[in-house]
């Protein structure tokens, strides 16, 4: 179960990160445009929110079952930086992250056919993105 979720995570985190990274670019090519964004278009959004909360679950999982996670959780483990980045800066980075972007998603649904429906998602998506990146175990997934 554990290799399972952990490879999936690993894996996923590919896709996941496309996804929200395209809709920052849709969003983005339609401000540059000055062009609303209609139910068709707000499908770019809805990938990336779906792709986001499924990495988010298997995530919260591994929390609980993984040597790296909750159970690593200690006055040691803080000052050493690998260990920390797993068990609390890159869980606590993404769950903020994974919110900016379930709201972000919520605001612009309301938004729908205006242009503020792209300003909302590149915002919000785009923060999440910048905070997911910024808290990436980038040597041992890339390793
Ligand atoms: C612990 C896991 C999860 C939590 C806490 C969670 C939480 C939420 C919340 C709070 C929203 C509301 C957004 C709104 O206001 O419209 C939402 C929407 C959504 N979630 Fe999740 N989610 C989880 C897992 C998943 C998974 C695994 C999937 C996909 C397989 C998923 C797919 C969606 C979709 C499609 C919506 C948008 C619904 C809409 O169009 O309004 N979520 N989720
Ligand atoms: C979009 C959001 C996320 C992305 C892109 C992401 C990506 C990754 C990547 C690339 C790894 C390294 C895998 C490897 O070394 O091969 C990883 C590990 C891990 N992630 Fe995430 N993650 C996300 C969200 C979360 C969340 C929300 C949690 C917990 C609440 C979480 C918990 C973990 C844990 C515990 C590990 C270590 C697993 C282990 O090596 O035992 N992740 N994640």
């Amino acid at each position: 179960m554990y290799q399972i979720l952990k490879t999936s995570h690993s894996h996923f985190a590919w896709l996941a990160l496309a996804f929200v990274a395209l809709a920052v670019i849709m969003a983005f090519v339609a401000r540059m445009n000055k062009k609303s964004w209609s139910k068709s278009d707000f499908k770019f959004a809805l990938f990336g929110l779906i792709a986001a909360h499924i990495q988010f679950l298997m995530g919260l999982i591994l929390y609980f079952i993984s040597p790296m996670g909750l159970d690593n959780l200690s006055g040691a483990t803080m000052k050493d930086s690998v260990g920390r980045l797993f068990a609390l800066e890159h869980p606590l980075m993404n769950i903020i992250a994974i919110a900016l972007i379930t709201i972000g998603y919520s605001k612009a649904k309301k938004l729908l056919n205006t242009d503020r429906a792209s300003k909302t998602v590149m915002i919000y998506y785009g923060i999440g993105l910048i905070l997911i990146l910024s808290r990436i175990p980038w040597s041992s997934w890339l390793a």
